[in-house]
Formats: structure tokens, C-alpha cells, sequence
């Protein structure tokens, strides 16, 4: 088995394997789980001990000049990823509070219909589901194969009561990308607004949030953007932002925040009125040195590696007898490959003690390579699968 951080003689190195180096898990681990938590690398870890000197050193002072640029600095750098500018970008501590903020500011009295699917992440589905009672129609679009949702069968549920769709950009569970600017279609044709959650998406494969027409994108930190927990973002399409007005609010979505008015609440004219509280700058510095590794390579630089990954770890799956729940076709595969399993915990616990990280999804393992993994990863980790599952 490779535990050590270089790669193994053998396998076929790609050009991205040297950045392995830089992330210290892979020392005395194989790190298979970055669509749960990307890991820490040497460069986030530096940003925030940088972070942490300014703070012992200079306290508060410090926001007026270098944690106010770095904020700034991180909704430019966020829209960079996705093709938008830094006034479509608002940043949040998790993808419920954006995506929360946003549907405060929906008006739902002539259109009290959201559409969503079976295969998005529950915490954007629990945002309507909380609004049951006040009168908000939840529906749910089916997935017909447990993988993917047909835009086509979305459409059917959209009608001029709808308010949103919000569907994913890349399912949580089995990694099928969807078509986000045919989501936005179908969504515009009869009135109502679309919001993608990409926290599986940027990072992982090439968005262009503006190109694909979406009102709302969020993603974040936590994932394929290597910048941990509590750092999210909400791009809004040009305009949309002036015609929402948010029905939760905090002093960072007002327009003039150091008046410290408490008598009128003159929200940002853009994304920044979905703004609520103060930051974690811990979770910013994390962010801000995480996102140097995916700005350095480039997204479809990491897409070509993770892409011929993924047939790696489908093939050798496949080989080895276990039939990957992935998309049918590789171009709308993503990093994420899930593998039946009759006792998936048992399985996750076994790779740990082989010192593997992966992680179980009901009656599934999840593994997820990404641009520091190489092929002797999938092979370490489906010998100890088929030898987990035969016993
Ligand atoms: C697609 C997707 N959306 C949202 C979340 C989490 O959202 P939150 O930031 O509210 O914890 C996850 C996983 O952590 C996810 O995979």
C-alpha cells in the first residue's frame, strides 16, 4: 500500500501529483474525501498563522486597513473562479445562511411555489420546508435513476406560481453534473428566479455563473475550494440584487454600515445587501490561501486531471466487481464516485484503519480524488473495500 506522500513508483504520475507535497494528510494518509472537506494545505495554514500575528499584534486596528482589503480581496478572488466581478459576490458563513438570505427577500404572495430536486443537499431544501407553514409549496422533482434529474421533468413542475428553482450544480451524492444554464431556462421561461448550489461545483470543474444566466450561485470554502468551514459566497446576477429586498439583515448589507444607524436601513445596491454579520477572518485567511492552489493550476487544468482520475477509480471499480454510481456519460461525471456497499460505516471504518479517508453516504461509500491524488490511491483503497467486503 502508498502511504507516503510522494507518489509511488508504478503508477502514473500527472503533472499536478507535486502539489501532494504541499497537503501534510497525505504523510501517513490517503486522503479520498475532499467533496466532504478539502484538505489543509501549507499555504492556507500560512495565511492564517499570518493572520493570527496581525491580530496579536495589532487588535482591532487591524480592520481598518488589512482585514477590510481582505475581505474585498476575497469576494474579487471568488468571482474570478466563477467569471463574475466582485459586486455580484456576497459572503456568508455557510451556504444555509446565503442561501437563507435569499429566500427572506423572494416575494412569494402571487408565485408561493419553490422547485427543487430529490438529489439536492437537504440544508438548501430545509430553507422552504421551514416555510411550509406561511404558506410556501414545496415540490420536489424525482430523480428517475437515483443519479441525475432531467431538466425536462424540472420544467414540468414550473409553472407562473413558481417563485425559484434551486437545484445543484453537481450532486451531492453521486457527483452528476447538471445542466445549470438549461436550469436557468426553464426557470426564466415562466417568471421565476433560479439558485444553483455549486458548493460541489467551484473548484472542481470550470463555472461561469454570468454565461449560465443563474440569479443566484452559492459555494464556498469547505469543499473544492480548500478554504475550510465557515467561508461561503452568493453570487447574484447584475440587477437582480436592486429588486430583492431582504427580510433578514445584518450591519454588513447596509449601504453606509459606519453611520451606525439604527433608524433607516439603506441596503448595498448589489450582492452585498444579502450580506448579515461580521466575518470569520480565520475562515477568510483559511479561504484566501486555499484559493491560491486552484488559481495557480486553473480549474479546467484540475478538470483534466480529476476527469481521467474518475475513469480510473470507475474502471478499477468496476473491475474489481463494484458497480460505481456515477452519471452514464464520463462528461457529466465529476469527482465524486460512489460504490454500494451493505454496511458502508463498517466500510469507512475499515478504510480509516488502513488509513484511508473516505465517507459513507447512505448504502454507498463516497471517495473523491482530486488534482493531489493519484492512481495507487483508488488501488489502496478498493483492495481494502474488497477485502472489507468479503469478509
Ligand atoms: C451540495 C452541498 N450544499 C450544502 C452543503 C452544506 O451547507 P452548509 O454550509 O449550510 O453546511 C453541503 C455539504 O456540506 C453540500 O454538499
Amino acid at each position: 500500500m502508498t502511504l507516503a506522500s510522494g507518489v509511488a513508483a508504478g503508477s502514473i504520475a500527472h503533472p499536478l501529483a507535486g502539489y501532494r507535497s504541499e497537503f501534510p494528510i497525505f504523510r501517513d494518509r490517503i486522503y479520498l474525501n475532499t467533496c466532504s472537506l478539502g484538505p489543509l494545505g501549507d499555504r492556507a495554514r500560512r495565511k492564517v498563522a499570518g493572520f493570527l500575528d496581525v491580530w496579536q499584534a495589532r487588535g482591532a486596528a487591524a480592520w481598518y486597513d488589512v482585514w477590510w482589503e481582505a475581505l474585498a480581496e476575497l469576494r474579487t478572488r471568488y468571482g474570478q473562479v466563477i467569471g463574475a466581478a466582485a459586486s455580484q459576490i456576497a459572503l456568508a458563513p455557510s451556504i444555509s445562511v446565503a442561501v437563507g438570505a435569499v429566500a427572506s427577500a423572494l416575494d412569494y404572495r402571487r408565485r408561493p411555489k419553490v422547485v427543487l430536486t430529490a438529489l439536492d443537499f437537504p440544508t438548501v431544501v430545509y430553507q422552504w420546508l421551514a416555510k411550509r407553514p406561511l404558506g410556501i409549496e414545496v415540490v420536489t422533482v424525482p430523480s428517475p435513476d437515483g443519479v441525475t434529474v432531467p431538466v425536462d421533468a424540472i420544467a414540468r413542475e414550473v409553472d407562473d406560481r413558481t417563485a425559484l428553482v434551486a437545484t445543484s450544480h453537481v450532486y451531492f451524492t453521486t457527483g452528476a453534473i447538471q445542466d445549470i444554464a438549461a436550469v436557468a431556462q426553464v426557470a426564466h421561461a415562466r417568471g421565476a428566479r433560479c439558485l444553483i448550489d455549486a458548493y460541489q461545483a467551484v473548484g472542481q470543474i470550470p463555472v461561469d455563473a454570468p454565461a449560465a444566466g443563474v440569479d443566484f450561485l452559492v459555494a464556498g470554502g469547505l469543499k473544492w475550494l480548500l478554504g475550510g468551514t465557515g467561508i461561503v459566497f452568493c453570487y447574484v446576477r447584475d440587477g437582480v440584487a436592486r429588486e430583492l429586498t431582504p427580510a433578514m439583515a445584518g450591519w454588513f448589507g447596509h449601504r453606509d454600515q459606519f453611520a451606525f444607524d439604527p433608524n433607516s436601513l439603506e441596503f448595498h445596491d448589489d450582492a452585498r445587501r444579502f450580506e448579515l454579520g461580521t466575518p470569520s477572518l480565520t475562515a477568510v485567511y483559511t479561504q484566501l490561501g486555499g484559493l491560491e492552489y486552484i488559481e495557480e493550476i486553473g480549474v479546467p487544468a484540475i478538470r483534466r486531471v480529476t476527469a481521467a482520475l474518475v475513469e480510473d477509480l470507475v474502471a478499477r471499480a468496476t473491475e474489481a466487481g463494484f458497480t460505481p454510481r456515477v452519471a452514464a456519460h464520463s462528461e457529466a461525471r465529476s469527482a465524486i464516485v460512489t460504490l454500494p456497499s451493505a454496511d458502508p460505516a463498517g466500510a469507512v471504518r475499515h478504510l480509516a484503519s488502513r488509513h484511508i479517508v473516505a465517507d459513507a453516504r447512505p448504502g454507498h461509500v463516497r471517495l473523491s480524488p482530486f488534482f493531489y491524488n493519484v492512481q495507487d490511491d483508488h488501488v489502496a483503497a478498493l483492495e481494502q473495500l474488497a477485502a472489507q467486503r468479503s469478509h
